[in-house]
């Protein structure tokens, strides 16, 4: 493996690299705004300039120092080479660098939404000057609404250009472009067409100040209240690695986590803002619906109810007259719980699977100069699809087709039907059309829905940030995630339930569940590993600078 010198370290890299991107990968901080790593690098900001001493292509074992500073972003890694970040021409270029950034940028960081994860605050902390030299008046720029999710405040804007190169190389829309030159450089939209792509929300995150700022974020918290909890998208079969941010049990904002494999640094719009449905329109009260009334009751009662009804209808109606309805939304902890309890009390119980929410097709998003795929939007709405269809042929007979429900529910086979309804409900009318002949309905559901509104007995269940579990991607990719914020009274991981049901030791997790999933021939899950929790998210995670 090459290796070189930076400021008296060793480091190695593989490959070909840049100077900064080698010195990156091997935790040696060098400043930087324009470049990113997942787009094209334009050497403009200039603060990354460092000196180098190249080996000589004569005599290699010489050193040769090169006169000029140069552009550790844009030039290559070469073996054997020396670079120093911290000699005074370095030290002097991010000074000078930082101080004309400073110039125009108003001293509005006690209003400003990105102070606390501010790049141009910790660099003027580590390599600026502390006081400014500038006498005359700051140039104002103006704020403006430039589409469905940003604004962007133009004078805090250092031109690093990475928004434009965003629209035009990730989301290939190139709604963003430099208007005017020198001091009036601004960013803008052309006339008439605002920033609105689906992928418009990740030039929040790239943007290193505070000039592109998230509408629905704006003045709603300062970011070092924010807990993180590293989490998988629940919003599609992508699998995408995602942030949640939150603080006092409220969800916040959702930031992409970086996953080379799956999303890199990206998520869609959908992904963004999807998750208020977490604090919308919860059930509040777990329900039976007794003769003519409806009656809420606590867990042990609920648990205890659901019990003497699924065993009275297998003893009236015989073995096989229980249908299972698995959601593409739950866990496939959730779903091998629930499957192993109801088989238990019912060991002919049908085994069915609701479908997915479908969006037209996958929309796939190229950079169009190089024609590379950089991001896709599935059409399959649900998260864990491929989790629930393993889980159905691990439960083998009576396996029932979505296609096929209707006829056998016409034909009077099932007595009871236990339901864990999607998150999105995407389906909810045609599901309780479908199943309202059946007599014991026992639907487990985070919201209210006509559904619920129909079932014998409701439970409220909680979302996928109250709950741990695994999704198990389009491509089987098995990816866990843990719990981020407290569920709402009285709502409960539907795992839990089941895990109750079934008398197993000890206090409900999904780990544990995976080692008994594991136990029982499925020992792909033994080792799913748990993405590290975070109190306070390492900027690098979301926004790579
Ligand atoms: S708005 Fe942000 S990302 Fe865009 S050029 Fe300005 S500083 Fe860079
Ligand atoms: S010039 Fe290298 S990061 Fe901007």
């Amino acid at each position: 493996m090459p290796t070189m010198e930076v400021d008296g370290k060793q480091i190695s890299w593989e490959g070909k690299k840049m100077i900064l991107q080698a010195c990156l990968d091997n935790g040696v901080e060098l400043p930087h705004y324009c470049y990113h790593p997942g787009m094209s690098i334009v050497a403009s900001c200039r603060i990354c300039l460092v000196e180098i001493e190249s080996p000589d292509p004569k005599d290699p074992a010489k050193l040769v120092r090169v006169p000029k500073l140069v552009p550790s972003c844009q030039t290559p890694a070469v073996p054997g080479m020396k670079v120093y970040s911290k000699s005074p021409k370095a030290v002097a270029n991010q000074k000078a660098v930082m101080e004309f950034l400073l110039i125009n940028h108003p001293l509005d960081c006690p209003v400003c939404d990105q102070a606390g994860e501010c790049y141009l605050q910790d660099y003027s902390f580590k390599y600026g000057r502390s006081e400014s030299r500038f006498d005359e008046n700051k140039a104002k720029k103006p704020k403006k609404d430039i589409g469905k999710h940003v604004v962007l405040y133009s004078d805090r804007c250092i031109m690093c250009t990475r928004c434009v190169r965003f629209t035009r190389e990730i989301s290939g829309t190139g709604e963003l472009a430099v208007f005017g030159r020198g001091h009036k450089e601004e960013i803008d939209v052309f006339q008439g067409k605002p920033l609105d792509n689906p992928l418009s929300g990740n030039v929040i995150d790239i943007c290193p100040v505070g000039a592109l700022l998230d509408k629905d974020f704006m003045f709603t918290q300062r970011v070092w209240f924010l807990k993180t909890t590293p989490s998988i998208s629940p919003f599609g079969s992508g699998g995408e690695n995602i942030l949640i941010q939150h603080n006092q049990g409220r969800i916040y904002r959702i930031k992409p986590r970086f996953n080379a494999e799956i999303n890199k640094w990206w998520i869609s719009d959908d992904i963004r803002y999807g998750w208020q449905f977490v604090h919308e329109n919860r059930l509040a009260e777990l329900r039976v619906a007794d003769a003519a009334h409806a009656l809420p009751m606590a867990w042990e009662q609920a648990e205890a109810r659901l019990e003497q009804t699924l065993l009275r209808s297998v003893s009236e109606r015989g073995q096989g007259s229980t249908l299972l309805m698995l959601s593409p939304f739950d866990t496939t902890e959730e779903m091998f719980l629930a499957a192993r309890y109801i088989r238990k009390v019912d060991p002919q119980a049908a085994i069915g699977l609701n479908m997915s929410r479908i969006d037209g097709q996958d929309q796939v998003f190229t950079n169009p100069t190089t024609g590379q795929v950089t991001y896709t939007i599935r059409a399959d709405k649900s998260p864990n699809r491929s989790g629930a269809e393993k889980m159905r042929r691990h439960f083998g007979d009576n396996i029932v087709m979505f296609n096929d429900l209707a006829s056998q529910i016409a034909s009077g086979r099932y007595a009871t039907v236990v339901l864990l309804a999607d998150a999105i409900g995407h389906n909810d009318d045609e599901l309780a059309a479908l199943l309202s002949p059946i007599a014991n309905r026992i639907v487990l559901s985070s919201r209210p829905s006509r559904l619920t509104g129909q079932a014998t007995m409701v439970l409220p269940v909680c979302t996928w940030a109250e709950k741990s579990g695994v999704y198990e991607n389009f491509e089987g990719r098995v990816q866990a995630f843990e719990k981020a914020i407290e569920p709402p009274e009285p709502a409960r991981a539907a795992g839990h339930v089941f895990w109750n049901m079934l008398g197993m030791p000890g206090t409900y997790s999904a780990a544990q569940v995976r080692q008994v999933m594991a136990d029982h021939g499925l020992s792909e899950y033994a080792a799913v590993s748990i993405p590290v929790h975070h109190e306070k998210v390492e900027l690098m995670e979301f926004s790579p600078l």
